[in-house]
């Protein structure tokens, strides 16, 4: 009877899982698909406790999870989300090695024949995938926070190194299969730190722009680690929910790498954001051109096409609120006011798209890169509000550049482009930006959220037509 139970409500949680994929697909049902996984979950966490013995143990480790998890989501604020996703990554992969090495230890005592061999398997592969997820994800988060070089961080010779830590990993298999006891106890801990120095070095090999990729990659890791979790206790529903947050990290990462044109297999192996052998980038030469709010609002009162291109900067200054309401304002005035986003803009997929819509900006108006970047040119003026590496022109003219190839807003064909940022400082990648020089480029110096504010207190109190306009 309990069993039947159970079984029900892994189906019903798997189902929700899914029903909750398929609504964060969209900005308008992802509400929606977030309250349903978080439906399932409860489900799950319930019928979880309902088959585990030792109930005073499982409410506590629950009640302390759900605390520290709460006040952890409440508290962080939002330009720290992906190194929140990458920590929780990281525990993930930790939970999944320490599933394996209790597993080694007190093997069920059900297990015969050729049964123990399958789940001495699993629990290599998991401890394996595991400890990759951990130290991979530790690493992405210093990286994120800037403990450690964002750049990409090259040992010598290091594909033989991480060749031969493969190799190790590999020999390593038939000696634990065979081993009893404590020895195969030392073997699971060698692989295990190798696995971890694997899990190192390949997250350090890369760099910069990349760094998006590599998040999702390892949400992918995440995923295979709770399935690896789920075949060694044999538990269907880690396994459903594990191989949906697997295989959905990895399309992210494929369609991510399709969209900054990187070789997926590159990524997977690590190092693809290293410089060119120059090493060095074109260096760049010219004075920028600093502009005022007031400059700013006369050049939107004459234009007809905006388009606004936000970064990670309006995410660090928190000015969507006034960005959504300054585009109001000139939609009001009859001009045509669209977004571009990049698809690696800010720190997480989809990080724009998330602020736009919490200030309520309307869908239609938000638009990828390829669908905007063709109208660029017959655009009058483009903001760019705290975007860098997304707008860096090297990645499209300079083969030399560290982000060579990676497809990039081309907001330099617009009539006039202001860039709003503190000051000349280079982007996420640590890569200059031309752009920044270019005759038609004016730099409104100063954070984004007060110059937002600026520009949208005088364009609320200009009522009157600009000069230009009136004089046409
Ligand atoms: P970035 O290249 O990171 O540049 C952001 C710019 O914002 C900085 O140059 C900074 O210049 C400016 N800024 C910071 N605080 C500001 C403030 N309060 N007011 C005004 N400006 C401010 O931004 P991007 O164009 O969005 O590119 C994202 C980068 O992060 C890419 O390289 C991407 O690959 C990488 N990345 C993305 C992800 C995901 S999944 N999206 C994950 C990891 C890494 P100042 O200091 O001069 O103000």
């Amino acid at each position: 009877m309990e069993n039947n139970l159970v079984t029900t409500a892994y189906i019903v949680a798997s189902a929700l899982f899914i029903l909750s994929l398929a609504g964060l697909s969209q900005p308008e049902t992802a509400k929606r698909g977030n309250l349903l996984g978080i439906l399932g979950m409860a489900i799950a966490f319930g019928a979880t406790a309902l088959i585990c013995q030792g109930y005073p143990v499982q409410i506590g480790s629950i009640g302390l999870g759900v605390l520290v998890g709460v006040l952890a989501a409440a508290r962080v604020a939002m330009t720290d989300m992906p190194e929140m996703v990458a920590l929780l990554n990281s525990f993930v992969g930790l939970a999944a090695v320490l599933v394996g090495f209790a597993e080694y230890l007190q093997p069920s005592a059900a297990l015969t024949g050729t049964d123990i061999t399958v789940h001495r398997v699993e629990i290599y592969i998991g401890v394996f995938i595991g400890i990759v997820t951990f130290t991979g994800s530790v690493i992405a988060v210093a990286k994120l926070r800037g403990w450690v070089p964002s750049r990409a961080v090259l040992l010598p010779a290091r594909h033989v190194f991480t060749l031969g830590m493969l190799g190790a990993i590999a020999f390593l298999v038939a000696p634990f299969l065979t081993a009893t006891g404590s020895p195969g106890m030392w073997i699971l801990a060698a692989m295990t730190a190798i696995a971890g120095i694997f899990g190192i070095v390949i997250v350090m090999a890369i760099g910069g722009a990349d760094m998006a990729v590599v998040i999702s990659l390892l949400n992918s890791y995440s995923g295979l680690a709770s399935a690896a979790a789920g075949f060694m206790l044999n538990n269907d529903l880690l396994i459903i929910t594990g191989a949906l947050v697997g295989s959905s990290g990895a399309i992210l990462s494929y369609i991510m790498c399709k969209g900054m044109n990187r070789s997926f297999v590159n990524v997977l192996l690590g190092g693809f954001g290293e410089t060119t052998s120059s090493g060095k980038a074109a260096a760049l030469e010219g004075s920028a051109t600093s502009t005022t709010t007031a400059e700013v609002v006369e050049l939107l009162a004459n234009a007809q096409s905006v388009v606004i291109v936000p970064g990670y900067g309006m995410a660090v200054a928190q000015a969507q609120h006034p960005v959504a309401e300054i585009t109001r304002l000139l939609r009001a005035q009859g001009k045509q006011v669209r977004f571009g986003i990049h698809p690696v803009a800010g720190r997480m997929p989809g990080h724009m798209n998330v602020l736009l819509a919490e200030a309520n900006v309307p869908y239609d108006i938000v638009l990828e890169m390829d669908e905007i970047n063709d109208d660029l040119r017959q655009t009058d003026v483009v903001l760019v509000v705290g975007a860098n590496d997304t707008v860096n022109p090297s990645a499209k003219n300079d083969p030399t550049s560290p982000i060579a190839g990676m497809p990039v807003m081309e907001v330099w064909e617009a009539d006039t482009v202001v860039v709003l940022k503190r000051g000349m400082s280079s982007g996420y990648a640590g890569v200059e930006n031309p752009l920044f020089f270019n005759d038609n480029t004016l730099m409104l110096f100063g954070d984004a959220k007060t110059n937002v504010n600026g520009i949208l207190a005088q364009l609320s109190t200009s009522t009157a037509p600009a000069p230009a306009l009136a004089a046409a």
